[in-house]
C-alpha cells in the first residue's frame, strides 16, 4: 500500500500528513445540479435512498468533481426509524415528518431489530456497489444517527428546535424512554455491521442535537449511547476507526476526546480553535470546523478561514470538514477554492 493510500483512514490511524485529508458533510445534495437532476428522476427522497443505483451514483458525483478524500454513503439517519416500523415522509420544503411514539405501547410496537434489514437492504447493497467502483485512494465512510437526535425525530414526529416533547418525555418517563434508547442503539449496531461487512471503511455518528440535552444528561443519551454502539464494533470489527459528531456542546466536547472506543471528535464551528487543539486534539483525532457559510461567501475570507484552522490544527491529527452541512446555496466554485487551499498548502 502506498503511503498516500486512504489518507483519511490513515490519519485516523495515526499516521501524519503534510496536509490533512479533506472530505465534506453533506457532500452530496442539492447544491450539485448532478444531484438536483437524480433527486428528480428518483420520485421522493426515500425512494432516492432505497435505490441502490441511485445512491451509487449521488455518493460518487462530488468525487468526480472534487478532490476529495472521503466518499460518505448516500442514506439518512431516519432510515432507521422507518426500518423499526414507522412511517416516515420527507416533505418538500418541510422535511422529515414520521407518526410520533407517544407512550410505551408505540415503543414496544417497533419492529424487533432483528427485523429492520429486509428494509435496509438496498442500502447493504448500495455500499458493495460503491465499494466496487471506488479508487483505492478514496476512504469510504458509512453512519448513522446517535440513538439521541434519532429518538428526537420519533417522540417530536418532526424537526424541532427545542425538542421538548422529547426532553418532557425524557425526564417524566425516564425507564420507558431508556428502552427506546437501547432499541435504537441496539439496532444501528446491527444496521453498522451490515455497512462494514458491505465494505465501508469508517463509521460516522452524527448526534445532531446533542446541545439540546440539558449538560448533565449529555453522558448519559449522548455519549454513552454512543460509546455502547462504537464498543461492539470494535468488537466485531477492530480495525473500524469511529468519529464522532455530538454537535453544539462546547466544554462537554472534551468528555469525548477522553473515551478510548472513539477515534475521532468532530467539532461544530463555534468550538475555539486553541481550546480545540488543547482540551481535544491532544487526547484524540479532531475533524472540522469550518463554518458552511463561507462556502457561499467564499473570496478571502475563505482562504483565510480555511488556512487558519489547517495551520492550527497542523500539529497532531486532523481531518478537515465542516462545522455542519454543505447548505443547498453553497457555490461550487468556492468548494474548489476550499479544496485547492488546503491540497496546495505548503
Ligand atoms: O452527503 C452526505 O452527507 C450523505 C448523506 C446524508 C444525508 N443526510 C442526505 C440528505 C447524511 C449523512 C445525512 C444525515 C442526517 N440526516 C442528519 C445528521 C447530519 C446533520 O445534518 O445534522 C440529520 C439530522 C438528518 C435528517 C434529515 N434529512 C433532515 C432533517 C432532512 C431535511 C432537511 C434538509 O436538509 O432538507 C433530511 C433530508 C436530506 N438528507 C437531504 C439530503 C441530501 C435533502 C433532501 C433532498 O434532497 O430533498
Amino acid at each position: 500500500m502506498n503511503y498516500n493510500n486512504k489518507k483519511l483512514l490513515k490519519t485516523l490511524q495515526g499516521h501524519k500528513f503534510n496536509t490533512p485529508p479533506v472530505w465534506l458533510m453533506r457532500q452530496a445534495g442539492r447544491y450539485l445540479p448532478e444531484y438536483r437532476e437524480v433527486r428528480k428522476q428518483a420520485g421522493s427522497f426515500l425512494d432516492l435512498c432505497y435505490n441502490p443505483t441511485l445512491t451509487t451514483e449521488v455518493t460518487l458525483q462530488p468525487l468526480r468533481r472534487f478532490n476529495l478524500d472521503g466518499a460518505i454513503l448516500f442514506a439518512d439517519i431516519l432510515l432507521i426509524p422507518n426500518a423499526l416500523g414507522q412511517h416516515l415522509e420527507f416533505k418538500e420544503g418541510i422535511g422529515p415528518i414520521l407518526e410520533p411514539l407517544k407512550n410505551n405501547e408505540d415503543i414496544e410496537n417497533l419492529r424487533n431489530t432483528e427485523d429492520i434489514h429486509s428494509t435496509l437492504e438496498p442500502v447493504y447493497e448500495a455500499v458493495t456497489n460503491i465499494r466496487s467502483k471506488l479508487e483505492t485512494n478514496i476512504t469510504f465512510i458509512g453512519f448513522a444517527g446517535s440513538p439521541w437526535t434519532v429518538a428526537t425525530y420519533m417522540i417530536e414526529g418532526k424537526g424541532s428546535k427545542d425538542h421538548i416533547k422529547t426532553k418532557t418525555f425524557m425526564l417524566n418517563y425516564p425507564q420507558v424512554f431508556k428502552k427506546l434508547i437501547v432499541k435504537i442503539q441496539d439496532a444501528t449496531i446491527e444496521y453498522l455491521s451490515k455497512q462494514i461487512e458491505a465494505g465501508v471503511d469508517v463509521i460516522k455518528l452524527f448526534d445532531s442535537w446533542a446541545n439540546s440535552l440539558p449538560a448533565i444528561y449529555i453522558e448519559k443519551y449522548s455519549l454513552e449511547p454512543m460509546k455502547v454502539i462504537a464498543k461492539e464494533i470494535k468488537k466485531r470489527f477492530p480495525n473500524i476507526p469511529v468519529i464522532v459528531f455530538p454537535r453544539g456542546i462546547g466544554p462537554m466536547y472534551k468528555k469525548f476526546a477522553m473515551v478510548k472506543e472513539f477515534d475521532c471528535v468532530a467539532v461544530d464551528s463555534s468550538i475555539d480553535l486553541d481550546w480545540a487543539k488543547k482540551n481535544i486534539q491532544k487526547e484524540i483525532v479532531i475533524q472540522g470546523n469550518l463554518d458552511p457559510a463561507y462556502l457561499i461567501s467564499g473570496g478571502k475570507e475563505l482562504v483565510e478561514g480555511t488556512l487558519n484552522i489547517v495551520n492550527k490544527f497542523s500539529s497532531s491529527g486532523h481531518i478537515f470538514n465542516l462545522g455542519h452541512g454543505i447548505t443547498p446555496d453553497a457555490k461550487i466554485h468556492n468548494v474548489e477554492l476550499l479544496l485547492k487551499t488546503i491540497k496546495e498548502k505548503n
